[in-house]
């Protein structure tokens, strides 16, 4: 079957097309000249190829009939008309060779057609085809689908063959199955229209050392709040609220943070932005608060600065190696002997 279809098609291109556009093997065939043809320059009329000198011959050049062309002279290519797609039936853009036009899916020409064929002029200009600017109103698909807990992006009335259309959840919301459907050649869309489906977050995680303020449930839904709080004696790190959010994840989860003891009691130091002995500062000092002691050395005292970071508050490096922490060379000791501090 297949062989028998392939051979008719050969068999009528053979019939057909030649019979177009060689004219010019029967003059007769070949219109009279008219007057001012549209879109078409016409070269010299002749009747016989000996009145169109060496390069040239009588050929018949559409509507201005038989003129002297150039017959090796070609046509502009690649032609580009709206909403068609253009082809070289041979491959070749010399005169007389022939363009193929063809509208896309739900287009045609005003004259109704959806194929046309553009044929090289003398004046190497194609002859003009006019565009696929008509809407087919036959060839488009049904409004598509609307969706819950969602919306179609597009929103125009036709939708002609070839168009695709996309879909958009809600915030809040996952949309399952195809985001895109395409109106296809049948006016039917390629593909069911998507669900949307809610977002929900998981229990919220546990914390160390907090207590979370929140209704206990297996899902949470989207922009839901709970709260967490720390133990006694413990500062949070974070917000205390914590949302779900659209994306089913939780916004950032608090941490904990165990507060810091000054490791060296009888040092002065400066804290909360006064200075102080170690024993005046009554309990802990806060995450991430900062503590400055002072160091000595041969020439002078200096601030040295520590940050207390979940639990741990390191001393200076000065500090290092001293037995006691209030005495000798090292830190306040040295200092408060020196009445600077
Ligand atoms: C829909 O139409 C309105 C008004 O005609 C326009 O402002 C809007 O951008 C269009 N598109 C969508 C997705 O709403
Ligand atoms: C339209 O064409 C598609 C694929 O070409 C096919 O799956 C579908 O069944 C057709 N629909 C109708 C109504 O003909
Ligand atoms: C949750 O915390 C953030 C930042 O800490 C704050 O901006 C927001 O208002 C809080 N929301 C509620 C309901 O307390
Ligand atoms: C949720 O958070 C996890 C871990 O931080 C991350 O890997 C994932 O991509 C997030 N999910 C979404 C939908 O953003
Ligand atoms: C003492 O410390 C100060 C401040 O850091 C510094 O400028 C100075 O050079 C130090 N002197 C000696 C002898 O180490």
């Amino acid at each position: 079957m297949a062989k028998i279809m392939y051979f008719l098609t050969v068999f009528f291109i053979i019939l057909h097309v030649p019979g177009i556009f060689t004219e010019q093997e029967n003059p007769d065939a070949c219109p009279i000249r008219k007057f001012n043809p549209l879109g078409q320059t016409c070269q010299k009329a002749c009747t016989r190829n000996q009145e169109c000198g060496l390069k040239r011959r009588c050929l018949c050049d559409g509507d201005c009939g038989l003129s002297c062309v150039t017959t090796t002279r070609s046509c502009p290519w690649p032609v580009n008309i709206a909403n068609a797609k253009t082809g070289l039936v041979k491959g070749t853009r010399n005169f007389g060779d022939q363009m193929s036009v063809l509208c896309h899916p739900g287009f045609k020409m005003a004259s109704g057609q959806e194929t046309a064929l553009s044929r090289c002029q003398g004046d190497r200009k194609w002859s003009v085809i006019t565009p696929c600017d008509v809407l087919d109103p036959v060839k488009s698909c049904d409004v598509p689908h609307t969706i819950e807990n969602g919306f179609l992006m597009e929103n125009g009335s036709t939708f002609s063959v070839g168009t695709s259309v996309h879909y958009q959840c809600n915030l809040g919301y996952a949309l399952e199955g195809h985001k895109v459907t395409q109106c296809m050649e049948n006016t039917t869309w390629s593909q069911p229209a998507p669900t949307c489906r809610q977002i929900f977050c998981p229990p919220p995680p546990e914390v160390k050392h907090a207590y979370l303020l929140a209704i206990q449930k297996s899902e949470y839904a989207v922009f839901e709040e709970i709260n967490y709080l720390c133990d006694r004696n413990l500062d949070m790190d974070g917000s205390h609220n914590v949302t779900c959010e659209a994306n089913g994840n939780w916004s950032a989860i608090p941490i904990c943070r165990t507060r810091c003891k000054i490791p060296a009691q009888r040092s002065r130091v400066v804290y909360k932005g006064s200075k102080r002995w170690v024993h005046e500062i009554p309990g802990t000092v806060h995450h991430l608060e900062a503590v400055t002691f002072f160091c000595l050395n041969q020439t002078c005292s200096y601030p040295a600065t520590s940050q207390c970071f979940d639990g741990i508050l390191s001393l200076p490096s000065c500090y290092e190696g001293c037995v006691s922490h209030s005495q000798g060379r090292c830190g306040n000791g040295c200092i408060s002997r020196n009445k600077g501090f």
